[in-house]
């Protein structure tokens, strides 16, 4: 009897302890942590009320990170470019993801009666059939790479009061993710040049009832982007391809010079997923800002970014911050891991590889 009242004891201390420790973990995980921002490639799946979340920025005054103080000491503000170091970098991707032939879907890489493979996806394979093959370009859009200045701008709440609009359109060429605002009030902080901008199908769904009603205003607030390539993942999940066709039909139907309609490389974005792996990074999803780094490297001998950081206090101000500098929708955590991304993006930077630009831009 005795026996079997201290084990009963010991299941129920145990049973407390755990609940306790279960509530300190879910209480006290940092804030700062638990929000990052970043550039969100949200597979088409998730719906909009998923993507929603709090919208209010949290109002308990930022504390001091260890992780933020860590990552900004590491931080090097005295950057120069490490030539070595930067072909280090552009010859293995190029070996690996070879961006310049293959960031692209073309007629000249994927010709009629190949298949396409989608990287999110892996079961689901559609054939070229001619009528698709007449909607890919001739050749790749990067003919003219190496381009000189590239800036990357990713959407973070970093960028918000940053005033670094002037030197972003001072680069030669600018490249944005997931279509986002960019006059009025957002111009002086993010610039308004664009040469390529991504279009992740979960906008076209969310913000223009997935092209299947009117189109115009889609087309209307894309000519926002002057000539940019509108880049869509219309083969990474088998519910992207339609309505990246539809994208494209819009914007060729109107017919006027405007953005052209691209779609990644399903084979590319497989590629670049496993080398990152290699560097680390373990995520279901790579998110688009580092894609479009790692596009950047291949094409551009100086590589800047902008809006990469993905927390939510401000490294010098303290100040919370938005996860967008246009709104404030969570990143979806299931899928990309962001942390892990900004920790390779600052150690290439602080090898000289890319420029990272983190807060106010002074000139
Ligand atoms: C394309 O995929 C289909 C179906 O899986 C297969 O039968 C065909 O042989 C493949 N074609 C090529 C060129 O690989
Ligand atoms: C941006 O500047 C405005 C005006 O000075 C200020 O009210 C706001 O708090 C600032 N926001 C951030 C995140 O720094």
């Amino acid at each position: 009897m005795n026996a079997f009242i201290s084990r009963l004891l010991s299941i129920l201390i145990f049973a407390c302890l755990g609940s306790v420790l279960l509530w300190h973990y879910f209480t006290h995980r940092d804030p700062a942590l638990s929000h990052p921002n970043g550039v969100n490639q949200k597979p088409a799946r998730s719906n909009g009320v998923a993507a929603s979340g709090p919208l209010s920025v949290q109002q308990k005054p930022a504390k001091r990170n260890q992780v933020i103080d860590r990552l900004i000491a590491s931080y090097s503000t005295s950057w120069k470019k490490h030539e070595k170091n930067f072909q280090f970098y552009r010859s293995l991707l190029g070996n690996k993801c070879n961006a310049i032939s293959a960031a692209v879907v073309t007629q000249r890489n994927s010709p009629t009666g190949t298949n396409i493979t989608f990287d999110a996806d892996k079961k689901k394979i559609l054939e070229v059939t001619p009528a698709l093959y007449n909607l890919f370009p001739k050749e790749t859009p990067f003919i003219k790479a190496p381009l000189d200045t590239c800036a990357v701008v990713g959407n973070g709440g970093i960028l918000t009061n940053s005033s670094c609009g002037k030197q972003i359109d001072s680069a030669s060429y600018v490249i944005r993710c997931n279509l986002p605002p960019l006059k009025n009030r957002h111009e002086k902080d993010a610039g308004s040049k664009s040469n390529i901008v991504t279009a992740n199908p979960s906008i076209l769904m969310q913000k223009y009832s997935s092209l299947n009603e009117r189109r115009r205003s889609f087309v209307e607030d894309v000519r926002l982007y002057g000539n940019a390539l509108i880049l869509l993942p219309a083969f990474s999940y088998r519910q992207n391809t339609a309505v990246s066709l539809r994208a494209l039909y819009a914007l060729e139907d109107f017919g006027y010079n405007g953005p052209q309609a691209v779609f990644f490389n399903p084979a590319y974005l497989s590629n670049l997923k496993e080398f990152w792996h290699t560097q680390g990074i373990r995520a279901m999803r790579l998110s688009t800002g580092i894609m479009m780094v790692s596009l950047a490297l291949e094409l551009c001998n100086n590589v800047h970014l902008y809006g990469f950081w993905p927390f939510s206090v401000h490294p010098y101000t303290y100040q919370q911050i938005t996860n967008h500098y246009y709104d404030n929708q969570p990143v979806n955590h299931r899928v990309h891991a962001m942390p892990a991304e900004f920790e390779a993006l600052l150690n290439l930077h602080n090898k000289g590889v890319i420029h990272l630009h983190i807060g106010e831009c002074t000139n």
